[in-house]
């Protein structure tokens, strides 16, 4: 039940028994949980947390003089600095909580995307998820801004030449994911973050598909926005965070109006809280908030870096052992990725695959991953996608491979 493991070794027997979920049977099969891109289990310490703040502290925060309003409040503000701590953020001003990766950039789309107008350019990959693409392309619709696109190559990595010669001062923001969910890729965000300070935009990282793989240090990386989800991060579904900088949070208008975001409400004027409340209308989602903090706790026991390099190993035997499946093609074989593999498998539509799969108790996505433009590039109408976490062992692998033979058989 408790995260640690020995310094030394990474001991995933041990870590998956954390996970009460993967001693469940599919069809009657062993499950092999191979979709931790859409969306991660949860440990106990993360089930037990959520239950323990439900059973024993809920009230509203923020609102109430009584004591358990108090505790819920301290919870709920407690976990706000545990995710500042775990992203090394300046202050808890920064940390606003939402409702996912997409609602985040979406209060950026909305309230800081006010100040553009034509002329004004936003930059995005041709590897973005579609939370990363549509809400600038609404932004654009509204402002007569234009977006544009850094091209990729065969390899799934990005064009970093093109990526700089598409800069200029007219760019206003860089917008781009740090590792594509699609392909695995990860992205040179470090030299993309010094190329648009370079010409004075701003940057903003999508970090859902990183966050729990990498180490993130936003006062390290230098960009102005950083978003994720927490149900990528072993934490409860329906909440998100929106890192940004303090002096630029101050300068952007709230985007929702409601309770909690103002000080005062009259109808001659109302005036707007605090950061980050300012941005917080509505009743937050306090049990998520008191689960991701237990997430990271749990994630950071482990080791981060541990997992990245459990992963790393996971990742170089998937690729090794599905490369030598007969009419396997993987789609994105960039040099550096996180556990990611997309793959087609000749003559088989990846919904059928995924059904088949399915079967054989595997579970991974098949689809565009919301990623249509990627699909594009590559030319396939979906792939299926295996995907891989702190949890994930060996035995995954094998039923996956094991699982991909049947496919063979029945497809012939
Ligand atoms: N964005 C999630 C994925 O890649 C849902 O599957």
């Amino acid at each position: 039940m408790n995260a640690a493991v020995t310094p030394r070794a990474y001991d995933v027997a041990r870590v998956r028994a954390d996970f009460p979920i993967l001693s469940t049977t599919v069809r009657g099969k062993r499950l092999a949980f191979l979709d931790t891109a859409a969306s991660a289990q949860r440990p106990l310490a993360v089930i037990e947390a959520v239950d323990r703040y439900e059973r024993g502290s809920h009230a509203n925060v923020h609102r109430g003089v009584y004591e358990l309003s108090q505790k819920a409040t301290d919870a709920f503000e407690g976990a706000r600095e545990r995710v500042r701590r775990f992203l090394n953020a300046a202050s808890i001003k920064e940390i606003v909580f939402t409702r996912g990766t997409t609602e985040s950039i979406n209060l950026v789309a909305q309230s800081w995307g006010r100040r553009l107008g034509p002329g004004d350019e936003i930059l995005i990959t041709w590897m973005e998820h579609h939370a990363n693409i549509v809400p600038w392309q609404m932004l654009c619709e509204r402002t007569g801004a234009v977006l544009k696109v850094a091209p990729i190559d065969q390899r799934g990595e990005l064009d970093i030449d093109a990526f700089r010669a598409l800069l200029s001062p007219r760019t206003k923001l860089a917008a781009f994911t740090q590792v594509s969910n699609a392909l695995g890729t990860v992205l040179p965000i470090r030299a993309m973050i010094d190329a648009a300070r370079a010409v004075g935009a701003l940057t903003l990282l999508d970090g859902a598909q990183a966050v729990a793989h990498e180490r993130v240090d936003v006062r390290t990386l230098g960009c102005d926005f950083y978003v994720f989800s927490s149900h990528k991060l072993y934490g409860p579904t329906g909440l998100g965070v929106l890192w940004a900088r303090e002096a630029i949070l101050r300068e952007m208008p709230p985007w929702q109006g409601g309770g909690d975001m103002i000080l005062t409400v009259s109808f001659a004027k109302t005036t707007y809280n605090e950061l980050p409340y300012r941005f917080e209308a509505g009743t937050p989602h306090i049990s998520g908030a008191v689960g991701l903090a237990a997430a990271i706790d749990y994630l950071e026991a482990l080791g981060i870096e541990r997992v990245h390099e459990h992963e790393q190993g996971l990742l170089a035997r998937a690729s090794y052992a599905l490369r030598s499946i007969p009419g396997l093609r993987i789609i994105g074989e960039a040099k550096e990725k996180i556990g990611v593999v997309s793959f087609m498998l000749e003559g088989v539509h990846p919904h059928d695959l995924g059904t088949i799969l399915d079967d054989e108790g595997v579970a991974v996505r098949a689809g565009h991953h919301c990623a249509m433009p990627v699909m594009e590039f590559f030319n396939v109408p979906a792939t299926a996608r295996a995907s891989f976490g702190c949890y994930t062992d060996d035995a995954d692998l094998q039923q996956l491979v094991r699982a991909l033979s049947r496919a063979l058989e029945v497809f012939g």
